[in-house]
């Protein structure tokens, strides 16, 4: 990590930087900020929450984020609040970190940053820069400047209401308004290296509109020496949701692909290997599986669905990234189903919950509807996950005999007709399959990641299936089913 050299004594003497809303994007952004250096506020309504970070307690797993979080609260350089308005009032520079969650239509609901941005209105005490980082469609940063302009005109500064900061106490009525700039600068953390992420960015991007907004930022980020982006809002805003629908339509390209591999009897790691090797195409987010969940693809997949819409701009190509990637667990669940030919009553052992290792997130986990499809279709199933098991319990409460939740990955293949894997945990590769194997009603492994090594599985006397490859079984699997 960067060391925290001190710069531009007056800004980083001057004022604390306040970060709003203290989630996936927020906490992150806001200890990263206190590593290189700055004093940090770090504000969230959510009083629960803030009384957990006091603690020293990080509300969500993420690699690194436990030790930053004690390291500068100790440090003093991070301070979690649940008083937002004091925060915005004590800071020049405010980085709005609030969700944006999504409308069944895909249209964005913007009340939390249009809240945070009229709280800022009442709180304009002094020039600030607002920084948006939260992942909003295009025009949300200009949507945000309105907002500040409008209610901040209606009331003198909620901190001045008592008389103090502007001189003899001014009746309620128009007043000058201070001087402040909107600023976009969208995150690329991916969740589970959201630390390593935030201190070595490809790039950083930030849309501005004036030179003391660039020049803020340039300073607060300097330290981590990356490339930068610097343009207008509106372009700012669509280079995030560009860079995640694109990298999705990677995903369902590769998945395509692995759906044409196993008709024609290809191998679709080779063809993924053989298409990264082009500087052109690049290597990364070309590996077949399940397809992508979390928080951000299929959100912002259907934002910029409805943006493109809006403005009757044909989007057939993402439409069909959509819907490649809802089909992956039903291709998914068809190897399990011609397996075992039968699932109802059996038994089946799901290992991986999370949308992807290193995180206890499920929001959108494609693990979440194999369990409701294997429980519809009448099969038991054992859940194993090193982090998310607590999450996917509150949708889905054990239940005697048809939901267990194991303590262990290897204890979810006893009595198991077939074991699922859905999330590439490392400790999955590292299992002893081969001591697992006399657990199990019947060798099944269908690999919904090409996590294992198809002639391994299969020398340990597995029917191993998996995505985009040939299927391999051992000998001893063909001749059981020669005899079924
Ligand atoms: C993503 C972006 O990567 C990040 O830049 C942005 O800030 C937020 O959204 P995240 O959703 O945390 O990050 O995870 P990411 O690592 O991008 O994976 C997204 C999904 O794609 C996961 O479900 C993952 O399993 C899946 N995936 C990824 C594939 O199926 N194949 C791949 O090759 C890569």
């Amino acid at each position: 990590m960067p060391g925290n050299h001190r710069r531009g004594a007056s800004f980083r003497e001057a004022k604390p930087i306040a970060v709003l809303g203290l989630g996936h994007v927020g906490l992150p952004t806001a200890l990263g900020l206190a590593e290189l250096g700055w004093q940090v506020i770090g504000a969230d309504d959510m009083a629960g929450k803030v009384a957990q970070l006091e603690a020293g307690r990080a509300p969500f797993y993420e690699p690194k984020i436990q030790d930053l979080l004690v390291k500068h609260l100790a440090s003093g350089r991070f301070r979690p609040t649940a008083d937002v308005e004091s925060a915005i009032a004590a800071s020049k520079v405010l980085f709005v970190c609030v969700g944006t969650p999504q409308r069944h239509s895909g249209a964005p609901d913007f009340g939390q940053i249009e809240a945070v941005a009229r709280t800022i209105a009442r709180n304009l005490n002094g020039y600030k820069l607002i920084v948006e980082k939260s992942t909003a469609p295009a025009s949300t940063a200009e949507r945000i400047k309105q907002t500040i302009q409008r209610y901040a005109r209606q009331d003198p500064p909620a901190h001045s209401r008592n008389g103090r900061g502007i001189p003899g106490g001014k009746a309620p009525g128009r007043h000058p308004v201070a001087r402040f700039d909107v600023a976009s600068n969208p995150e690329f953390l991916q969740e589970g290296k959201a630390v390593e992420n935030f201190f070595h960015p490809d790039r950083i991007v930030i849309g501005v509109e004036s030179d003391e907004a660039r020049e803020l930022l340039e300073e607060i980020y300097r330290p981590l020496k990356c490339p930068m982006v610097v343009t207008d809002l509106a372009t700012a805003e669509l280079i995030k949701h560009s860079a995640n629908a694109f990298l999705s339509t990677k995903i369902s390209f590769i998945n395509m692909i692995a759906d044409l591999c196993e008709a024609v009897g290809a191998d679709v790691e080779n063809v993924a290997r053989g298409l990264g090797l082009d500087p052109r195409i690049g290597p990364h987010f070309l590996s077949a599986g399940v397809g992508f969940g979390g928080y951000c693809f299929p959100k912002d997949l259907r934002a910029l669905i409805h943006l493109a819409e809006e403005h009757d701009i044909s989007c057939g190509i993402l439409r069909e990234v959509e819907n490649v990637n809802r089909g992956r667990v039903e291709v998914f669940l068809d190897k399990l189903r011609h397996a075992l030919w039968v699932v109802q009553g059996k038994t089946i052992g799901v290992l991986g919950l999370a949308f992807q290792p290193l995180t206890d997130d499920i929001r959108e986990a494609p693990s979440l509807r194999i369990i409701e499809e294997l429980l519809k279709e009448g099969a038991n199933v054992r859940l194993y996950d090193p982090q998310a098991m607590p999450n996917v319990r509150k949708l889905f409460p054990e239940e005697r005999e048809r939901i267990a939740y194991c303590d262990s990955a290897a204890a979810v293949a006893s009595g198991a007709h077939a074991v699922l894997l859905v999330t590439e945990w490392d400790e999955f590769r590292k299992l002893d399959w081969a001591k697992l194997r006399p657990q199990m009603e019947v060798p099944v492994v269908v690999d919904g990641r090409n996590l294992l090594d198809p002639s391994a599985m299969c020398a340990a006397g597995f029917e191993y299936f998996s995505v985009g490859r040939p299927s391999r079984q051992s000998a001893f699997a063909m001749a059981a089913n020669r005899r079924r």
